[in-house]
């Protein structure tokens, strides 16, 4: 178990089964946003699978204009340089692809059940515990560089968690009942998205929507999907090639969402 955070570092270095994502990791303790930094290096040149670590963030980035809230010793809140050579149309199944990897990292170390919420929510027990922010430039027709970074709520216990998002809001402790190593969840995480990133370059793209279709909490249910001030609702039945979610409407129509904030809704 990671004693403080400069061993926090040292164990995912020694640790590490990837061939190149987290090879160069840019480790703080204490940025503004891993995501800022990250886009920095990706405009200086920095290759393809730089990470940028930090233990703690005072100006964490989430979805829209909302923050990230990341506390010292307990979160993991990681950015990723990837330089992909598809269509920008395909930027959105970057975050799917992230979504399944720590998906299925967590799972592998906890024994939970975790979810993906589309688009970029990683819930247990239908409360989030992680967030996804994806950050692209595009050039031209091409995707110039995309920066993925995601927070995972791992060792906080309730207190940790801000007062507004509570009711909402979890940790892989809270749900586990005990602490997660964050470093072996991270080596995990990376040795994942390595893996599914391969595919994606190589344009396999149904294989990840199929891991995605498979870990979702949000197919089959009745949604309500908020676009700036306006909301639809109708049941999420699928996703199209380019990871945007179907959804269909009272009357049976269906349309296709790419943006926007999802809400589960129970059916009583
Ligand atoms: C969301 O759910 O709205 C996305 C949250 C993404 C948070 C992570 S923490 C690491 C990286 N740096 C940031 O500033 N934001 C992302």
């Amino acid at each position: 178990m990671e004693a403080n955070s400069s061993i926090f570092s040292e164990q995912i270095r020694d640790g590490l089964t990837t061939r190149w994502l987290g090879r160069t990791i840019h480790w703080y303790d204490t940025v503004e946003s891993t995501n800022l930094l990250a886009i920095e290096l990706a405009q200086q040149g920095e290759p393809e699978g730089t990470v940028v670590l930090a233990d703690q963030q005072l100006s964490g980035r989430g979805r829209g204009s909302r923050s990230w809230h990341s506390p010292a010793g307990v979160g993991i809140y990681c950015s990723i340089v990837f330089r992909p050579k598809v269509a920008v149309g395909k930027a959105q199944l970057i975050t799917l692809m992230a979504g399944v990897s720590i998906v299925k990292a967590i799972a592998l170390q906890t024994g939970l059940s975790p979810r993906v919420k589309w688009p970029n929510d990683i819930l247990i027990n239908d409360k989030k515990v992680a967030g996804i922010l994806l950050e692209s430039r595009v050039s031209g027709e091409q995707i110039g560089y995309s920066v993925i970074g995601f927070g995972i709520n791992v060792n906080n216990v309730s207190a940790d968690l801000p007062k507004d998002i509570r009711v909402n809001a979890s940790s892989l402790l809270i749900e586990l009942k005990k602490p997660v190593d964050r470093s072996t969840l991270l080596i995990e995480i990376f040795s994942e998205l390595e893996k599914l990133y391969h595919r994606f370059q190589r344009e396999d793209f149904p294989v990840i929507l199929e891991q995605w279709r498979q870990y979702s909490s949000t197919l089959g249910q009745r949604v309500r999907i908020w676009q700036k001030a306006k909301a639809t609702e109708g049941i999420a039945v699928d996703l199209t090639e380019d990871g945007g979610l179907i959804v269909q409407l009272r009357g049976g129509k269906q349309i296709v969402i790419h943006a926007g904030d999802v809400e589960h809704l129970r059916i009583l």
